[in-house]
């Protein structure tokens, strides 16, 4: 077999009517809404990578301290003969890990982004030829079928991307990947965590303005996708920390009130002067709710592991020992 396969469990199609269920949805309830997996563009995630290097946003440079120094301990406790990345992009962060895992011979990105995918294999093929790479188009918040692989296997989801979804739809997520584990397997978890508002507004609203054009970048989205005119020019980006939730929340606010004509979903969406619209929550987390999180979803916390400044964590769990 070739040591790079790619395959597509996602129609070609699927990702346009995703968009226009979820345009279609969030632009005609009260208040109005948007997911954020569509900031992902070319231009959106060139957008991303520029925020992961801002100095007011810790959590990567945070969790690439926590993967440097645990790398072998990760190791150590999985065994993982087949590493599985969910969201995998650039599979940069993974580098650390894949050279620690001496006995990884299977590695499986799985992204919604095919040419994310090629590039990523294509980089690692180089660098370690004796690797078999399955890479996997789809959506994971979605469906999660993956290939026959060697055990044991470990299941990583990094960047705290978690904290992007809603509570229903993370006991959703942590139940389906709990559904591919067997005892043996593990799943690695990137959580960002509660701290101060004052470092935590900044980082979802940088003095650069990064961050606003990353969440405006949204708004092109659907003006090329669905012929929509929004004007990103006519929403000012907002950054607020939801206490009682314990999560950052991106809106966008209408400057004044005008109309948005959408012709693809024949829609037109008005705008009140001053609305906001949600476009993402991040949420925060403490080692209660992640272990609690996990153990709803039938996953045992084995390890926890914070950088220095105590700012994000990585979780290691697992099916719980049979008896
Ligand atoms: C790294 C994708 C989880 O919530 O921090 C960065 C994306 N949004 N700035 C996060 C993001 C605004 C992000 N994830």
């Amino acid at each position: 077999m070739s040591p790079f396969q790619l395959t597509r469990t996602l129609p070609e199609d699927a990702t346009d009517a995703a968009l226009r269920a979820d345009v279609l949805q969030g632009l005609t309830r009260t208040p109005k809404t948007l997911p954020p997996k569509w900031f992902y563009d070319a231009r959106g995630s060139e957008l991303f990578e520029e925020i992961t290097a801002l100095p007011e946003y810790y959590p990567t440079r945070a969790e690439r301290e926590i993967l440097l120094a645990r790398a072998g301990d990760i190791a150590a406790a999985t065994g993982a003969r087949t590493l599985i990345e969910l969201g995998s992009g650039s599979s940069e962060k993974t580098r650390h890990l894949l050279d620690a895992l001496p006995e990884l011979e299977t590695y499986i990105p799985v992204d919604v982004s095919g040419s994310a995918l090629t590039a990523a294999a294509d980089a690692l093929l180089a660098e370690r030829p004796g690797l078999t790479v399955h890479a996997l188009i789809a959506d994971f918040t979605r469906e999660l079928a993956l290939p026959a692989a060697p055990g044991p296997r470990l299941v990583v989801f990094l960047g705290g991307t978690i904290g992007n979804l809603l509570p229903p739809e993370r006991a959703a997520f942590l139940r389906s990947v709990r559904s591919l584990l067997e005892p043996g397997d593990h799943l690695l978890l990137g959580t960002d965590l509660v701290k101060d508002e004052s470092v935590l507004v900044p980082a979802y609203d940088d003095a650069a303005g990064v961050t606003a054009a990353f969440n405006k970048n949204v708004l092109s989205v659907i003006d090329r996708e669905l012929g929509a005119d929004f004007d990103p020019a006519a929403f000012d980006h907002v950054a607020v920390w939801d206490a009682g939730n314990e999560w950052i929340e991106m809106r966008l606010r209408a400057r004044a009130a005008f109309t948005v004509k959408i012709p693809e979903l024949d829609l037109a969406v008005p705008f009140a002067a001053g609305e906001e619209m949600r476009t993402e929550v991040s949420a925060k987390f403490r080692e209660e709710r992640v272990r609690d999180e996990l153990d709803a979803a039938g996953l045992a916390l084995q390890h926890w592991w914070t950088d220095s400044g105590e700012r994000f964590a990585l979780s290691l769990s697992g099916p719980p020992a049979r008896r």
